[in-house]
């Protein structure tokens, strides 16, 4: 997958499927499978780290699991976040960012929002990167949006992100993240941008789709927010076999004679 595939999925209406990953093993499986695009999500500060919410992330967080990730899966192509305000204090910290996240293996980066960043967008593009878009709920704005709400309902709201959409264009980038989106204002941008559009709770009508992988493997039970749909039932496979292990270990029958060093 590059660039050019990007674009040519657009144009074919070939959706592109896309997960996240943040580390070696599950990147190696992902490795093997038929999935589009990594995305190393700074959603990690919360999934792998335990924090409430993605503004904990660190470009040295982001760094080592964008590398672990490479390392898993060289052949995909990875997409890295650019942690809370890495690109917020001026063009210089926000180039180191996007150095560090690219030789840590990222092939392309992600930025959430676009209003007061511009400048930077456009030279991290007019670098050689590739940029990602992101836009609708953006969790690093959690404070600002008062909360994981569904956005572009509102007539305002609505206009704001497709105009900031059609600017995200403008500005460079190959593709954007739609998260939480009304289907209705997913679409409309879908078909008035010349990038794919990639949904996150933004219905049908987008150019591909990514979800967390904990979330589709179904990791946590009490997430389940209407968007999600989860294609397995790994909290119950791997507590169901843990506690296969630590009884056969307690009756003692683990190990069996096979299973040691005669
Ligand atoms: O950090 C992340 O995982 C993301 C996805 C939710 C799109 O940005």
């Amino acid at each position: 997958m590059n660039v050019f595939d990007w674009k040519k999925m657009k144009r074919s209406g070939e959706a592109i499927a896309m997960a996240t990953c943040y580390d070696f093993w599950s990147a190696q499986i992902l490795a093997g499978s038929d999935i589009d695009a990594l995305l190393v999500g700074d959603s990690l500060a919360m999934v792998m780290h335990g924090y409430e919410n993605t503004l904990h992330a660190t470009i040295e967080m982001m760094a080592t699991h964008t590398a672990a990730v490479k390392k898993g899966a060289p052949k995909k192509f990875i997409v890295a976040d650019m942690p809370f305000l890495s690109f917020r204090k001026g063009i210089v910290p926000a180039m180191n960012a996007v150095e560090i996240l690219m030789r840590a293996g990222a092939d392309a980066i992600k930025l959430e929002g676009v209003s007061g960043h511009e400048e930077v967008i456009s030279h991290i593009v007019r670098s050689g990167i590739l940029v990602m878009g992101h836009l609708g709920l953006t969790p690093q704005f959690i404070h600002q949006l008062g909360g994981y709400k569904i956005q572009g309902r509102q007539a305002n709201n609505r206009e704001m992100i497709v105009q900031d959409a059609n600017r995200l264009e403008e500005l460079g980038v190959f593709g954007m993240v739609l998260e939480c989106v009304d289907d209705i204002t997913a679409h409309e941008i879908t078909t008035k941008v010349s990038v794919p559009t990639i949904g996150i709770g933004a219905g049908v009508g987008v150019d591909g789709q990514v979800l967390v992988l904990h979330d589709l493997l179904g990791v946590n039970p009490d997430f389940n927010p209407k968007f999600l749909r989860k294609y397995s039932n790994l909290y119950d496979d791997v507590l169901s076999a843990v506690n296969l292990y630590s009884k056969e270990v307690k009756e003692k029958s683990f190990p069996r004679m096979e299973e040691s060093y005669q």
